[in-house]
């Protein structure tokens, strides 16, 4: 069965950020945008896939990811008493890119991993979202949440894997993070 997703309201666009939005914001969703395009030159539209870039690519998303799940899910946790709203879907959707990151660069897995992306990202940057909301818990302790960040080292990755045993892992964590697993490819289309 499919998960339902969280759904954004209409003024959810991060080009409309107004510039007084905070530091963690910036950086974040600076992260965001490197990223993206790590994902486009390593997918190079129509043309030969660009491996390191790729493999760059899976090293900064899994720090990144690092970072919202070490650092800032916690430290929201602690101020709240309790997760915030939506920390349950941002961990489903880290997840499932985690073992995305696990395919090797192919057009598949570029298509899924920036599906995830564009559907997870918003929930972070969105005005009041989830940057906005760790900002404002953190408070006073908004530079030690940043110091945090700045000492975060990149996270040793394991080599991608071309296995059946993978891609179905890969299908079953998007199902439960609430994607199309298709987004994989039909079945009877792996490994031909
Ligand atoms: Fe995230
Ligand atoms: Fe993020």
């Amino acid at each position: 069965m499919k998960a339902r997703r969280p759904t954004l309201s209409a003024n959810t666009k991060s080009d409309s950020t107004p510039p007084e939005r905070a530091d963690l914001y910036a950086l974040m969703a600076g992260e965001h945008a490197q990223l993206d395009k790590l994902l486009d030159k390593a997918a190079s539209d129509g043309g030969a896939i660009d491996s390191e870039a790729y493999q760059d690519f899976r090293e900064r998303l899994l720090k990144h990811i690092r970072i919202e799940e070490r650092i800032l899910l916690p430290m929201a946790e602690r101020k709240r008493g309790e997760p915030i709203s939506i920390a349950g879907q941002l961990r489903l959707d880290h997840g499932a890119l985690a073992a995305l990151l696990m395919l090797p660069p192919a057009d598949y897995a570029f298509r899924a991993i920036r599906a995830v992306l564009d559907a997870h990202n918003p929930l972070e940057e969105v005005e009041g979202g989830v940057y906005d909301q760790c900002e404002s818990l953190a408070g006073s302790e908004i530079a030690e949440v940043m110091a945090q960040i700045a000492a975060t080292p990149r996270v040793p990755v394991s080599p991608w894997v071309n296995s059946p045993k993978v891609l179905a892992a890969a299908r079953r964590v998007l199902a439960r993070a609430g994607h199309d697993p298709a987004l994989l490819g039909p079945l009877e289309d792996e490994f031909r």
